[in-house]
């Protein structure tokens, strides 16, 4: 019986190693390793049949299938390593760069209610020819008060809840305040202009107030004035029935009755007819059963305001109004509570 010879070994050997350049898994390679190192294996029976050759020749294969065996083992082991890490590379690159996954939607922004509300009412003033000014947000008594016929001791700052600044101009004595409303505006803009004026004033005011459901210790309102020879309160009405149009729907009707701010003369509050029970008053959370919405305060320019900014009162008039458009936005909306809109809730806000 003939054993292996050197040249049998050495062509196993190649054979086994041109198999393993082309194996790319591990389960192949464990074949592989089956088939020439495993018990049964086509290199262990060659090792075998060593065992039967002449002792001379013995040695010499035997040292050569041991080489051919180590060899073997060793290139399994690399390729192996190679496999293991080709692998995990092209895993690594799968996971990170899935190029069939759907985009991440990013967050998109959105306007906040009180902004969006701000810009209706702006709009439609815009339309009938207003233009928008802005103003300090701390301002002086003289403005807040004192010019709008609000002198010092009179009962009517009572009706404004202040919150003082700490600060006193030393030359002339004056004080500052958070502005309690829009209204000081009326007052910079007539100084600094001449007629006609047509402004609207959005902004930011602030009160000392315990807050709950319908008050907040700071709020928007917008403003409104308008000046000329010869406006008179048909034009006040008139205006506002648009703007209320405009904003609630084309079939609203307003309501003027008489109310007080010490700087017009006569002073109303205006209101809506009730759109969410069309007036019908039953049970009516909008409306509180009474059919009608007031919505803001306005008046004619009370004469002391115009002669107080230089104007000649006995040649023009004017009317004001001021209203908040949170609580524009909680009627048109349907919000019950005016603390929602500065909580930054993003479950509130998300809705709108
Ligand atoms: N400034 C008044 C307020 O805050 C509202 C108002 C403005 C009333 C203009 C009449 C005219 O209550």
């Amino acid at each position: 019986m003939t054993g292996p010879t050197s040249q049998s070994i050495d062509e196993l050997v190649q054979t086994a190693l041109g198999e393993l350049e082309g194996i790319d898994n591990p389960e192949s390679l464990d074949r592989w390793r089956v088939a020439y190192l495993g018990r049964r294996g086509s290199l262990t029976q060659v090792l075998r049949g060593i065992a039967q050759l002449d002792v001379e020749k013995r040695r010499e294969a035997g040292a050569l299938g041991n080489q051919a065996k180590r060899t073997l083992e060793e290139r399994l082991e690399q390729r192996l390593q190679q496999v293991n890490q080709t692998q995990q590379e092209q895993a690594f690159i799968r996971d990170q760069l899935d190029v069939t996954l759907p985009g991440r939607p990013s967050p998109i922004g959105r306007l906040h209610p009180t902004t969006q509300i701000l810009r209706e009412i702006c709009d439609a003033f815009g339309a009938m020819g207003f233009s928008v000014v802005e103003g300090p947000e701390v301002e002086w008594d003289h403005y807040n008060f004192e010019m709008l016929n609000i002198p010092k001791g009179h009962p009517a700052r009572d009706m404004w809840n202040t919150l003082w600044v700490d600060y006193q101009d030393p030359s002339n004595s004056r004080s500052m305040l958070m502005r309690t409303h829009t209204s000081p505006m009326q007052a910079r803009v007539m100084e600094s202009s001449q007629p006609p004026i047509r402004v609207i004033v959005p902004g930011k005011c602030y009160r000392y107030e315990a807050t709950d459901a319908t008050h907040e210790w700071h709020f928007y309102q917008v403003e409104g004035l308008a000046v000329d020879d010869g406006i008179t309160f048909a034009d006040l009405k008139g205006t506002l029935y648009e703007f209320a149009r405009r904003l609630f729907g084309e079939e609203r009707r307003v309501r003027f009755r008489c109310d007080y701010f010490p700087f017009v003369e006569p002073g109303v509050d205006m209101s809506i007819d009730c759109f969410a029970c069309k007036g019908e008053g039953k049970g009516c959370r909008i409306c509180r059963d009474s059919g009608w919405i007031e919505i803001m305060g306005a008046g004619m320019v009370h004469p002391k305001v115009l002669a107080g900014v230089g104007y000649d009162p006995e040649k023009y008039t004017g009317f004001a109004f001021g209203l908040g458009p949170e609580r524009i936005a909680m009627l048109k909306y349907g919000i019950d509570d005016i603390r929602l809109f500065y909580s930054n809730d993003l479950r509130f806000l998300r809705q709108f």
